[in-house]
């Protein structure tokens, strides 16, 4: 079931809360594929109640990014959320979201900022305003949806960080519940926007997921050093790829590692043609 405006979800988290269950919610912005099936899979099985947000989120994209374009594909995600046992797709329009004056500026919203410490880093770098953007959404979310579990990708270790961070911060009560990367059997990390790359783009892209696999392969090898580690991601690269970092650091605080060690997490992002593709991996079992 699709739910458009917050005043219709609000009345089924009432009466959802009034019995007592546990309410688990998947945010994401659609285009679904088998990684956000995972988190939603999970959810089902974890809670009484599950909703999936679908839902393109203008603030978090960066001027001359793709928010245009981004794939939206909200009849076969209901579909697919259906199948696994979701109870809602709750898929607001940015004016029910934000409320006409933002839409027509940004200077009229309340934003949560997230530390930047966390922020300067990584995507963060490049991305200047997208955590604010994800953070803002994410706690406006929570507060509408009240959930007692959430549920975040792996995928996107930064953002799951950061979030952690917030709800810590502001004392929010939900769990986060973090969720593994799930990749094709080629190593690609699922992502929306895998849909961009052509054929020969899609070999390019696998090079992220070698160069992470070669890395713990060398670690758990014994090599500790962390520009060793990083001379080996040379091999995989050509002109086709125009790497923007290849870090390693620690995996719950994001300092950076002087050498590799069980909680160093190695993330990596590489632009093939216009699209940009991230990855991470941890050096631990974890
Ligand atoms: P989106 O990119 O749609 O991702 C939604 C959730 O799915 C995120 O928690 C992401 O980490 C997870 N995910 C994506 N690909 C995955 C994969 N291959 N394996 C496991 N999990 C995967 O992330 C966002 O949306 C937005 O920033 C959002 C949090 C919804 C705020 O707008």
């Amino acid at each position: 079931m699709i739910l458009h405006t917050i005043s219709e979800l609000k009345e089924y988290i009432k009466n959802w809360k009034k019995k007592g269950l546990i309410i688990g919610l998947v945010p994401t912005m659609g285009a679904l594929h088998e990684g956000h099936k995972s988190l939603i899979e999970k959810s089902v099985g974890q809670c009484d109640k599950t909703v999936v947000s679908v839902f393109v989120n203008p603030i978090q994209f960066c001027p001359g990014e793709d928010l245009e374009k981004y794939p939206r594909t909200l009849e076969a995600d209901n579909e697919l959320c259906e199948n696994i046992g979701a109870d809602v797709v709750f898929a607001p329009s940015p004016r029910e979201m934000y409320g006409e004056e933002t839409i027509l500026s940004n200077d009229f919203l309340t934003y949560v900022i997230p530390p930047y410490f966390y922020v300067n880093k990584l995507c963060g770098k490049s991305r200047v305003g997208h955590f604010d953007g994800v953070c803002t959404v994410v706690n406006k979310l929570f507060n509408i949806v009240q959930p007692d579990y959430a549920f975040f990708g792996q995928k996107d270790a930064q953002q799951l960080i950061i979030i952690k961070k917030m709800v810590k911060d502001l004392n929010i009560p939900v769990e986060i519940v973090s969720c593994p990367i799930v990749r094709e059997s080629s190593g690609l990390a699922l992502s929306s926007r895998n849909k961009y790359l052509k054929d020969e783009e899609k070999d390019s892209a696998l090079a992220l997921s070698k160069i992470l696999f070669n890395i713990k392969a060398c670690y758990a090898k014994g090599i500790t050093d962390i520009e060793a580690l990083k001379e080996t991601a040379y091999p995989y690269l050509n002109e086709t790829h125009n790497l923007e970092y290849l870090e390693f650091l620690d995996a719950e605080t994001l300092k950076e590692k002087v050498i590799a060690d069980n909680n160093t997490r190695v993330f990596i992002a590489v632009k093939i043609g216009d699209v940009r593709l991230i990855d991470n991996i941890t050096l631990g079992v974890r």
